[in-house]
């Protein structure tokens, strides 16, 4: 047995290294010789929908849109087949115990972990800028999270890194928490200390789970920060779609080599929670991202990713007006995440600046500046533009818009938890004014999108603090009292 898996696993690294990507040469084999299909999806190879629809995504992606079963794909629950065998792969390259492959997002790798891990009112420790699926899992589940607050960058209105002293004596003072859940790389790009925060953890005998969302691409390059699977995390979710070239939606759980979380229940967490249809394309898109980032091409890719980023990064803060977080603080970081400011300019307003007069497209913006994300597939002209653009702006003082003045877009405020979430969330509620909302218990999730940072959860005092971020409702919920 030991002897096969020795085999299997040396054979699996030869392909992993030539780009072995066996979901996809199933799917070409399935659409090169399709069988007669009396099953779903109806729309039968794309012989039955709007040729216009058809004209804008191409033949090619309707023969490939199909689900697990059928053609000889293999099955995703139970995973069996080229699905389990490109699973399989995922999980040498990553040097994981396992290695899922999801088809709804990271959205539903958090939800699995959550509903696989965590038992009605356990006690957590969840860093407060996690995206809302994690807080949703409190909902779920009924735990009773603590609430770990990273520490703020006040300068850039973000979330910076944990602080592993506080955890510490969260750890210490608590000593019935079940897990500890944190998000790394921020959003906006900012690195904790997972080593130490592993370490800790374990010496406290509680698994730590990792959000990893935004490194997606760190397990594949040694200039990025080191993944969480490498340091001693139980699980890691990756959103392969967001950085890692898979299709939108594609995501991978896995859990680390010597997991102390039990894989069998988050497997079951997890064919509760899927989709029953999960789609080939995007089962593939992971085979082919993660193949290809593991090739000599890949790494190239990553490289000009790093390169850009360093190459506009330096340029970038060398305009007078402009700053780029990171360069010149001490703040450790994801490079080819870069937040900018232009001074004299809130994000909002940059990022229409951009979009506008120089149809740019960044990933997000907030207060203080704009989130730039350095993509595989991005060239240096792209970035010479940018920078050109970024210059134009910082010399030409764009006015400002007003009404963007008492909006705020990132959530810096710290929760005045009276409920758990579930206990909330279930509770008889009603509609107020946000006005007449303040000193009442929230009965909503408040999380602007992107990035998903809960500004208020159920369970949670609603306090004048709130009301900027509540820019977008006139009305709220809170607990009928
Ligand atoms: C840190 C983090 N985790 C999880 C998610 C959810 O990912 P998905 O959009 O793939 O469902 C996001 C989405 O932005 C995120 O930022």
């Amino acid at each position: 047995m030991e002897k096969t898996q020795i085999s299997f696993k040396n054979n699996v690294e030869f392909k992993v290294k030539n780009c072995y990507a066996p979901l996809v040469e199933r799917l070409n084999e399935y659409k090169k010789n399709p069988a007669i299909g009396f099953h779903i999806p109806g729309h039968t190879r794309g012989s039955a929908i709007l040729p216009q629809f058809k004209n804008v995504i191409g033949m090619d992606a309707l023969l490939c849109d199909t689900t697990d079963e059928f053609d000889n794909l293999g099955t995703l629950h139970p995973a069996s087949g080229a699905i389990k065998e490109a699973m399989d792969v995922a999980s040498v390259c990553y040097n994981s115990k396992r290695t899922f492959f999801i088809t709804s997002g990271s959205t539903i790798s958090n939800l699995a972990l959550a509903f696989g891990v965590i038992s009605p009112e356990d006690e957590i420790i969840v860093a407060r800028n996690s995206h809302r699926s994690v807080l949703t899992g409190t909902i779920l589940t009924g735990s009773k999270p603590y609430w770990l607050m990273p520490k703020k960058l006040e300068d850039w209105a973000i979330y910076g890194s944990i602080q592993t002293s506080d955890l510490t004596e969260k750890l210490k003072n608590n000593r019935n928490v079940k897990f500890v859940w944190v998000t790394n790389p921020t959003y906006e790009g900012v690195v904790s200390n997972i080593r130490e925060i592993a370490e800790i953890c374990h010496f406290y005998k509680v698994p730590l789970i990792v959000d990893e969302a935004h490194g997606s691409l760190w397990n594949f390059h040694e200039d990025l920060p080191t993944s969480a699977l490498k340091l001693g995390a139980d699980a890691v979710v990756h959103s392969l779609h967001k950085t890692g070239g898979a299709l939108t939606q594609a995501s991978m759980l896995h859990l680390g080599k010597n997991s102390l979380l039990d894989e069998n229940k988050i497997e079951h967490a997890l064919k509760l929670l899927h989709t029953t249809s999960p789609s080939i394309l995007l089962l593939a898109s992971l085979d082919a991202a993660r193949a290809s980032l593991s090739s000599d091409e890949g790494r190239q890719l990553i490289q000009n990713a790093i390169d850009n980023a360093k190459f506009f990064r330096e340029q970038a803060s060398n305009i007078a007006g402009v700053s780029v977080l990171g360069e010149g603080s001490r703040v450790n970081f994801d490079v080819t995440k870069i937040f900018l400011k232009v001074r004299g300019l809130t994000g909002k307003r940059l990022e229409s600046v951009l979009e506008l007069d120089f149809n740019i497209e960044v990933e997000s913006a907030s207060d203080e500046g704009v989130l730039i994300l350095s993509n595989i597939g991005n060239t240096r002209a792209e970035f010479e533009y940018l920078l050109l653009a970024i210059k134009q702006i910082a010399r030409n003082n764009y006015p400002d818009l007003s009404h963007l003045e008492n909006v705020k877009f990132m959530p810096l405020t710290e929760p005045n938890t009276v409920m758990t979430p579930r206990e909330a969330y279930f509770s008889p509620k009603e509609r107020v004014k946000k006005e007449d909302a303040i000193g009442r218990v929230s009965a909503e999730v408040v999380a602007l999108c992107p990035p998903g940072i809960s500004v208020l959860l159920p369970g949670e005092i609603i306090s004048e603090d709130h009301i900027p971020y509540l820019s977008e409702y006139t009305e709220i919920d809170v607990i009928r009292e």
